[in-house]
């Protein structure tokens, strides 16, 4: 069932693939039509852990949306409309280092912007929010991002996989690249030298967006592969078979989490 509607309706959003919703055991979901400003989005609703949840898929229902092209801007105002107090994130990012081989999980803490063409921000002039307290935030905005992610919310989802035996690395430099093409060995080498842990295509703009609209938000990234010139080839097949391989892990990990906010 699809139905319009822009009210504040969860607590918590979850962005990730596809393949991982099927596995997340929300009760009682039902699909929103969320009208924003960029675009409708389809939130799946339902409760998990005792939380109202609401479901997107980054890339589109059927994953046709390349990292380039996805509709960040819309799909962080939906969850600010339904009224989403933290946003945990999924991402498949590359590793630099050889102290995070395949399949390493990192809740990462600091952002590299390498993107070429995406709008990073919410605030270009003439869009203006009002704020759940009743501010009004518009024209010229700058935002602190100090904290691009929550620190909050990554110290729960820290404790959490301490408490199910979960190893995870509780700091990491996410390098966001444009894409859709993955790095050439020569940027690689460049990337480390700068300080960077992973490289990825998606937590920019989403993080930044979602800093804007006040939300408390953090990513579970999953390693997939070790980046260009650290192994033969890298592949989507691989990036898509190794996260799918950490996806029950992942499950475990949110549903935890969401009973420990
Ligand atoms: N580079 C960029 N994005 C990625 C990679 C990578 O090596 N692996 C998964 N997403």
């Amino acid at each position: 069932m699809v139905r319009n509607l822009v009210a504040k309706e969860i607590d918590i959003g979850i962005i990730g693939g596809s393949g991982f919703y099927n596995l997340i055991n929300i009760a009682n979901t039902t699909t929103l039509r969320v009208k924003t400003a960029f675009g409708s989005v389809d939130v799946i609703k339902g409760n998990l852990g005792g939380k109202k949840i609401g479901f997107i898929t980054r890339h589109g229902p059927k994953h046709t949306k390349p990292p380039h092209k996805v509709n960040y801007h819309a799909n962080a105002l939906a969850l600010f409309l339904l009224g989403a107090k933290y946003v945990i994130a999924t991402n498949a990012v590359g590793s630099l280092k050889k102290e995070f081989p395949p399949g390493s999980i990192i809740i990462v803490d600091q952002i590299i912007d390498f993107t070429k063409n995406r709008k990073t921000t919410f605030f270009d002039g003439e869009f203006g929010l009002t704020m759940p307290d009743g501010r009004v935030k518009k024209g010229v905005v700058h935002t602190d991002v100090t904290e691009p992610y929550c620190s909050y919310l990554r110290k729960k989802i820290i404790e959490s996989a301490e408490k199910l035996k979960l190893s995870v690395f509780p700091r990491g430099t996410y390098i966001c690249t444009e894409g859709p093409r993955f790095e050439t060995p020569a940027e690689i080498n460049f990337f480390r030298m700068i300080g960077g842990d992973v490289v990825g295509m998606t937590t920019v703009p989403e993080a930044f967006l979602f800093k804007e609209l006040e939300i408390c938000y953090a990513s579970i990234t999953v390693v997939t592969n070790y980046a260009a010139g650290m192994q033969q080839r890298v592949t989507h097949k691989e990036v898509i078979e190794i996260f799918n391989k950490r996806i029950p892990d992942i499950v475990n990990l949110i549903t935890e989490v969401i009973k420990n906010l």
